[in-house]
């Protein structure tokens, strides 16, 4: 079902492909169309990583460049050389206690970036005389609908943005530029709000990342406030199928929610992390793990929850999530153990450096 709109090969230039959601969707994608060419953008800063992408280094249909969004010439270079007519847009500043420390690079990537894309994709998508089977594919996160009550519905694609941390603030101002080139130039854009996703080649900044790796490394596991934020947790393949039926049957100018329909607590999630470490890896420094829960001051501006009602890409695309958060989560605890080689050099000078920053 998924293949029906898909019977000519694409070239995809697919922006941020190093890094945690962008690598998944190549993996996803090169093995759904093993015809369709991919080129991954992506400026490798600190969240990006090649070795992630090693699997696919000979594989004739991938090409990796490494690249700023922000470079209209490169851009343009890669949109003839490679005959692109599909742009997945991932490449983003992604964390909001980075973006709290510095928000510069957040509008810089995220706004300017974006506009950068866009603008390039319309020169090119002009001079082919407006092809309708060209998609650009914006990438994007519920959080830019702000913070819900307890009591509040989830977000729909109709929830007024309320963006609250200068990294929901710079995607929703993205998310408003991808809008603007359909309504405006008729260019082929889609919006995708999706909800806090969890996996592989996740980066150890992250909660569920950063409580596994932790637990292993026998440190404080750091809870911020009370515990009891709420976010609505995704398996970071169900994300990818998401994009890809968008991609494949989604209607352009038109924004879709993703979410996994999977409610936690912050506090219950990192004790299910502690459960399933003390139940899967041997010689844990600390045991039980629960012992290395530490309260620590809140985020600033602190979203309270976050919902998504998934309703609609379900309705019309016939997308829904496959995994569970209880497999979910298990089987992100047996990557990061099976993988320290992978997340092992991460934790650089660079990595301590902002950690003691932000929970000095
Ligand atoms: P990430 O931080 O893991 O990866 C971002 C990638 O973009 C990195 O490889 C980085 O090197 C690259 N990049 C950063 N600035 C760049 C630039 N100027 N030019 C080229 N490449 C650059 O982020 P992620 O978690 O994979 O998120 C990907 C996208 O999905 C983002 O747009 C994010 O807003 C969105 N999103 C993330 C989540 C989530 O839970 N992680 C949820 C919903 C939406
Ligand atoms: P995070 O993984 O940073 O995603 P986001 O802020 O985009 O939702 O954080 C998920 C939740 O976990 C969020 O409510 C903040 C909280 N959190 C902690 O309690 N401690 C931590 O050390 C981190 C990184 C996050």
């Amino acid at each position: 079902m998924q293949q029906d709109n898909h019977q000519i090969p694409r070239n995809l230039l697919i922006t941020g492909g190093a890094g945690f959601i962008g690598s998944n969707f190549v993996y996803h994608w090169s093995k759904s169309y093993p015809k369709d060419r991919l080129v991954v953008l992506d400026a490798l800063t600190y969240a990006g990583n090649r070795n992630t992408l090693v699997n696919l280094e000979n594989n004739p249909q991938f090409k990796f460049v490494q690249g700023d969004i922000c470079d209209r010439t490169l851009i343009d270079n890669l949109l003839e050389s490679d005959n692109i007519d599909t742009v997945a847009h991932f490449a983003a500043e992604s964390h909001v206690d980075r973006s709290i420390l510095g928000p510069g690079a957040f509008v810089q990537t995220n706004v300017v970036g974006t506009f950068t894309l866009l603008e390039a994709f319309r020169q090119r998508w002009n001079q082919r005389e407006q092809p309708q089977s060209h998609r650009f594919l914006h990438v994007s996160t519920d959080e830019v609908y702000g913070s819900l009550q307890a009591d509040d519905p989830a977000f729909t694609e109709t929830t007024p943005y309320t963006p609250n941390s200068p990294y929901s603030a710079s995607k929703a101002g993205s998310d408003h530029l991808a809008r603007a080139y359909f309504h405006t130039y008729g260019m082929p854009t889609i919006i995708t709000n999706c909800s806090n996703n969890y996996g592989p080649f996740h980066f150890p900044e992250k909660l569920i990342p950063l409580t596994c790796i932790n637990i292993l490394l026998g440190k404080p596991l750091p809870v911020y406030g009370d515990g009891q934020n709420i976010r609505d947790w995704l398996y970071v393949e169900d994300h990818c199928r998401a994009l890809d039926v968008v991609i494949n049957r989604g209607t352009p100018g038109e924004t879709y929610n993703v979410g996994g329909n999977n409610e936690v607590k912050n506090l219950d999630l990192v004790q299910q992390l502690c459960e399933l470490m003390d139940e899967l890896a041997p010689n844990l420094p600390v045991r039980p793990s629960k012992e290395l829960i530490t309260f620590v001051k809140d985020r600033a501006g602190h979203d309270r929850r976050y919902a998504i009602d998934a309703s609609k890409i379900k309705r019309e695309l016939g997308w829904s999530p496959q995994e569970t958060v209880e497999g979910g989560l298990r089987r992100t605890v047996e990557w990061y153990l099976a993988n320290q080689d992978w997340w092992q050099p991460l934790l650089s000078d660079e990595y301590k450096n902002y950690y003691d920053q932000v929970y000095a």
